[in-house]
């Protein structure tokens, strides 16, 4: 699926990966491979949360060989799709963990990148969301409370408790989201970099903690 050599089953009813997230993704797999020459014999533990299908995380397994994925996510019949997908592109087990979680309740490690999807959408912006879109996606993957920043929230408060020492928090949002993510960040002590999509707007940012 784009070109991360994974193939991705929704039969059930996850969300449907996209190509502005397997953009980044792409990106982000390349920065690990970079660090992997730098630090060969390192095991880098990855979580992909808001995990859905997985998507995000069986295309680092699946190109980054010295990696171990955990996946969170809050929906069982989601955690299934994820076991589904793991069966499906013959990883390893002992290389995964899946863990039935509302953000990082249940999660108790720290990662050396955290990387996620999250539900962005604005209850207040409805109104622009594609009828297919509304159709088709799973309501958990899409809305992110009446300004769409709920769990960019959580994810920014929580985030440094589960990083390992110099480790990266990416994640995806909405291009008018940028100027309230930046004053988020910078409340939980986090140093961003924007990046835009193929469509030329801002879509995913890298985080940093700088104390
Ligand atoms: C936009 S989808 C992303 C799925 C996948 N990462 C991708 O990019 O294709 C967001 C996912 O977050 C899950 N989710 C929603 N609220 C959550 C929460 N509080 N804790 C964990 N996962 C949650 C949804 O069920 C959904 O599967």
């Amino acid at each position: 699926m784009f070109g991360l050599g994974i193939k991705i089953d929704l039969s059930l009813g996850a969300f449907q990966p996209r190509v502005e997230t397997a953009e980044w993704v792409g990106t982000v797999i390349n920065k690990i491979k970079r660090e992997s020459k730098k630090q060969p014999g390192k095991t880098w533990r990855v979580l992909d949360i808001f995990a859905g299908s997985g998507f995000i995380g069986l295309a680092i397994l699946k190109n980054i060989s010295n990696s171990k994925v955990d996946f969170a996510e809050i929906k069982p019949q989601f955690i299934q799709q994820i076991k589904l997908n793991l069966k499906l592109n013959q990883i390893d087990p002992s290389r995964t963990n899946v863990i039935q979680s509302d953000v990082f309740e249940n999660v108790s490690r720290r990662y050396d990148y955290v990387l996620a999807n999250p539900p962005y959408v604005a209850q207040k912006r409805k109104f622009l969301v594609q009828d297919s879109v509304l159709e088709n996606d799973p309501p958990s993957a899409l809305w992110g409370g009446e300004d769409g920043l709920r769990y960019i929230r959580r994810l920014l408060r929580n985030s440094g408790k589960y990083l390992a020492a110099g480790g990266f928090l990416y994640f995806e949002f909405s291009p008018e989201q940028k100027n309230e993510i930046e004053e988020i960040a910078r409340s939980y002590n986090f140093e961003l970099d924007f990046f835009k999509d193929k469509n030329n707007v801002f879509r995913w940012a890298e985080a940093k903690r700088f104390s």
